[in-house]
């Protein structure tokens, strides 16, 4: 096996994944989950220890009990078939009242995921086609689609193109700005996401905002002639991202936490 550098990306980037799952093995259960399952005891026990680290110590618990407010456990784990299990925890969603719930969530992860994932994606490689454009001193794009069909094809936005235009040449190497465009965005992702962890109160505004703004980027980037812009409203575009973690509040807001 050959060390090309995506390979090597990958597998550093798969470390801190690593890690992250070594850690959930130390998290506490979900007190609503367990609540779910008729195991409120041990809700509260972890609720107790939950309130001792936020707040030091491990002083009185006031609550002694816990109504929860949704429907109660389908089948406990590990009883019945599993078949049957997977059909009792899943059938409701798709029948009234989580019906609607159930279409307007799955729209919006349709919608989401495919905007993020798909052209997420592609951001090296269109900034890849962007730092090669830039560097052959393409100032005139029509949109972004030209950049990227001028990042396979190279010679397609040269003066002289008409013979250069068919062959395809594929580039198995990364410029050293694309690297730095990746972390860039990561920053810039991270930065937004706090900004707008801010308004958590306000999540339906946030959720709004956030499709209104990638929206419009996506339908820009295609207009306008500079690369530069271009460029810049795409990674607007890529903040669709943002939408998903809001998105899967409304999942565990909208459905008993027993379906899935
Ligand atoms: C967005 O898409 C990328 C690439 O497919 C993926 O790695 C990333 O996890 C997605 N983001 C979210 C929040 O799902
Ligand atoms: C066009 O092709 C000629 C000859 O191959 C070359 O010298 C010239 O630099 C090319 N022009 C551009 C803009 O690439």
């Amino acid at each position: 096996m050959t060390f090309r550098p995506w390979r090597l990306l990958t597998l550093i980037m798969a470390i801190p994944l690593g890690l992250g799952a070594l850690c959930l093995s130390f998290c506490f259960e979900s007190p609503k989950f367990l609540a779910n399952q008729g195991r409120t005891e041990d809700a509260i026990r972890i609720l107790k220890k939950i309130r001792a680290i936020n707040h030091g110590g491990d002083g009185q618990y006031p609550i002694k009990n816990m109504i929860l407010d949704e429907e109660g456990n389908v089948a406990p784990r590990g009883r019945g078939p599993i078949l049957r299990s997977i059909w009792s925890q899943t059938a409701p969603l798709f029948k009234p009242p989580l019906l609607w719930r159930t279409l307007q969530l799955y729209y919006l992860t349709a919608v989401l995921y495919s905007c993020n994932n798909s052209f997420m994606m592609w951001y090296p490689f269109i900034t890849n086609a962007f730092f090669v454009a830039y560097g052959q001193g393409v100032t005139k794009i029509n949109g972004l689609c030209q950049l990227v069909t001028a990042g396979i094809s190279p010679a397609g936005l040269s003066a002289n193109s008409t013979a250069e235009a068919d062959t395809e040449v594929c580039r198995d190497y990364l410029e050293d700005l694309t690297i730095y465009s990746g972390i860039v965005l990561s920053i810039l992702l991270t930065v937004v996401n706090l900004i707008l962890a801010v308004f958590a109160k306000r999540r339906k505004g946030v959720m709004i905002t956030v499709l209104l703004a990638s929206s419009t980027a996506g339908v820009a980037t295609n207009l306008v002639p500079e690369p530069f812009t271009a460029m810049l409203l795409f990674m607007v575009f890529l903040m669709v991202s943002m939408g998903i973690g809001i998105l899967f509040t409304y999942y565990v807001d909208l459905y008993p936490t027993s379906y899935r």
